[in-house]
């Protein structure tokens, strides 16, 4: 790996505590003004601040994110179907890598279809992706998406991810699951944990922190984020949780005590200085 790639894999990954807390606000490429992100950027401007980085389509970032923020970009670079289509699962290419550089992003996540009709055409794009992120040092993070009718078992993820590391990924992106250590044991590339749909904020933050427990290097968390109370308070308590190394109750004690507060965090709680030092 050499020094461009180390250092846009050390902005994911924060040195100091080894673990990254990704911020996913992607749904739209496929799913439209999903709630908690019909407003974009009034929705993700506040929880900028306490991600160590953002995941989102090339369009939000170029039409709301301030380029004077210092938040590091994955770009999500597979799409093409939607939720009302007849293919859901028929994603392909959405953006070049001379984009991605234009956009000074870190790298791109790419979902994989393992198992479901389009997968080849899925992880031979991922592979071309994986060619040009080589090429110019960038991250290739797989995203291990499940359709519908497939379990999103051990036996399932850990095939999705092992397979997503065998095609050169740098990062996977997978769902939690019970037996959850044995998906990380088998893939050799760090982890991230996506959120999934929403579900209440104790069982999110123990499932964060299971799988971290388990080796997940952190989450790439978008609706038990943004779609909370409070998405500051919840944003900051899954902080706690991945660099602090609170307990799921801790994180939650956090959470009830700051969701009232309505704009920035409270000088009690984990202020933007404090984390982005991690
Ligand atoms: C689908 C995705 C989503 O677009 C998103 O990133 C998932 O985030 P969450 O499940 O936490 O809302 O990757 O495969």
């Amino acid at each position: 790996m050499d020094w461009g790639m180390k250092n846009r894999l050390y902005k994911i990954i924060r040195p100091k505590t080894g673990r990254s807390l990704m911020l996913a606000v992607d749904h739209g490429y496929f799913l439209g003004p999903t709630t908690g992100l019909e407003d974009w950027k009034k929705a993700v401007d506040p929880l900028i601040p306490y991600c160590d980085t953002l995941f989102a389509t090339r369009g939000m970032v170029r039409a709301c994110v301030d380029p004077r923020k210092n938040v590091p970009i994955m770009l999500r670079a597979s799409g093409g179907t939607s939720i009302v289509g007849p293919e859901l699962l028929h994603e392909g290419i959405t953006i070049s890598v001379e984009d991605v550089l234009r956009l000074n992003a870190v790298g791109i996540g790419y979902s994989i279809l393992v198992g479901a009709p389009w997968e080849r055409d899925t992880m031979l794009d991922f592979s071309k992706w994986v060619d040009d992120c080589e090429r110019y040092g960038l991250i290739a993070m797989a995203v291990t998406a499940v359709g519908k009718d497939m379990a999103k078992d051990a036996r399932y993820l850990s095939l999705a991810c092992r397979m997503a590391a065998e095609h050169g990924a740098h990062i996977v992106k997978t769902y939690y699951c019970d037996g959850f250590e044995k998906v990380v044991e088998s893939c050799p590339v760090p982890i991230v944990m996506a959120g999934g749909k929403k579900i209440p904020e104790l069982e999110a933050l123990t499932m964060a922190h299971n799988a971290i427990s388990a080796g997940a290097v952190g989450v790439d968390m978008g609706r038990n984020i943004f779609q909370a109370d409070d998405p500051v308070a919840m944003i900051q308590a899954v902080r706690g949780l991945i660099h602090k190394k609170m307990t799921p109750k801790e994180a939650l004690q956090f959470y009830n005590e700051h969701k009232k507060a309505s704009g920035p965090a409270k000088k009690s709680g984990i202020a933007a200085d404090d984390t982005k030092k991690v």
